[in-house]
């Protein structure tokens, strides 16, 4: 068998390394607690599950799908994306349905790069960014995310001649890993900078609805002038409805864009199950939508507030997580290595946390920290890392 370097020089998946390490320490008998993968802990909403029962019954929903996604799907996305974002969507042609943000983020690089064509990639990132961009035989070209920026990248500091030659660029806000948000101001440079240097920002809202005070209440990049010929934002339902498992997604952005990208994923896959995309859609308009996020940041909110005060009492050195489900904390100085320090912790005390390192170079002296764990877990994991900050550091 020969496979293609794309294959071999492809490292394995982090979080499938990460859940292979817990499993092999969980045979010798250890109750690990994983507080590594941002999968919630929570079900599905019981009135995404009641929708879910009335469309999976209609036969209709039960052949191929349109590739763009029903236009009942895209209607209601259109609507959304109006009264919580500001942002007029056409629902025909600027709208498309994905399986998971994760098929976006895969394959939009397909769609606009060549073999040799550069991409910039934040760094730390949430790691298909760069792997994506490699399998489409681009280059990727790091931009570091500082905590003194507030983890936004200086957009100053980027070489003109790599924008030049730079054909995507990923951005990711809120982000994963560092939990940072973005003002209008930042997009507004970031629009002007991919104008300027012939860029698409490739723009992954998946926490949008994951925040915890109002006033950083994330936005929408295609709210900027002029975005939506320079920029596609990728939505997730996973996040948003606790329905990672169920594989939803979009993409908004200008015609143009949207319909190269149909060209690829047309001939890639078949769309999502019908039922799943109706179901989504009359989610999104639900009236008890509004509830259910309220007791999702008040429930996420707590928890921060809960691990923060813990890592602060035990020196750890981090910014309070103003959305998505992370901590991203400095590891202690004693240690030159975050995949060292991960290792340690899963060894000794049988808390699974992930790397930095994983999500990029810049990612070394840091670890990330899930929040999506049953609280009597998240608590017992903090209890074990006081121990072990006794004992080790
Ligand atoms: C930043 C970011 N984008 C995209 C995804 C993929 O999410 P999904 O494919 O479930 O929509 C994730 C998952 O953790 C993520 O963290």
């Amino acid at each position: 068998m020969t496979l293609s370097k794309r294959v071999t020089e492809t490292p394995p998946y982090l979080f499938h390394l990460i859940d292979e390490k817990r499993k092999a320490v969980e045979e010798r008998g250890v109750d690990v607690i994983s507080l590594a993968i941002g999968d919630p802990d929570r079900p599905t909403p019981d009135f995404v599950l009641d929708i879910m029962k009335e469309e999976i019954h209609k036969p209709y929903n039960h052949v191929y799908p349109s590739y763009k996604g029903e236009p009942d799907f895209r209607a209601g996305v259109a609507a959304w994306f109006g009264s919580r974002f500001g942002v007029e969507l056409d629902p025909v042609s600027e709208v498309m349905a994905v399986i998971g943000s994760k098929d976006a983020v895969s394959h939009l690089p397909f769609v606009f790069l060549d073999p040799g064509d550069w991409a910039l990639v934040t760094d730390p990132g949430y790691p298909v960014y760069q792997v994506a961009v490699g399998f489409a035989g681009g280059r990727v070209s790091y931009v570091p995310l500082r905590a003194e920026m507030g983890f936004l990248p200086d957009l100053d500091a980027i070489d003109p001649v790599v924008a030049d030659s730079a054909r995507i660029m990923f951005i990711n806000y809120p982000n994963n890993p560092t939990s940072a948000v973005a003002d209008r101001g930042f997009f507004e440079r970031l629009v002007a900078f991919a104008r300027k240097h012939n860029i698409i920002i490739l723009a992954d809202n998946a926490y949008s609805e994951v925040y915890f005070e109002e006033e950083d209440r994330p936005i929408s990049i295609l709210s900027v002038e002029g975005a939506k010929e320079t920029a596609i934002e990728i939505h997730s339902f996973s996040k948003t409805f606790n329905m990672t498992g169920w594989r939803i997604g979009f993409v908004a952005g200008g015609k143009a864009l949207i319909d190269a990208f149909l060209t690829l994923k047309s001939n890639f896959d078949s769309g999502v199950f019908m039922a799943i995309q109706r179901t989504a859609a009359r989610a999104l308009a639900h009236p008890h939508a509004l509830a259910f996020h309220a007791e999702r940041t008040m429930l996420f909110r707590n928890r921060r507030d809960r691990i923060a005060a813990v890592l602060t009492d035990l020196g750890f050195t981090f910014q309070l997580p103003r959305a998505s489900y992370y901590f991203w904390v400095e590891i202690p100085s004693s240690y030159q290595s975050s995949v060292q320090f991960c290792a340690d912790l899963l060894e000794k005390i049988g808390l699974s946390v992930t790397p930095g390192v994983g999500y990029g170079p810049s990612g070394e002296s840091y670890f990330r920290i899930s929040m999506t764990a049953p609280d009597h877990r998240i608590d017992e994991g903090l209890q074990r890392l006081r121990a072990f900050a006794k004992e080790y550091l």
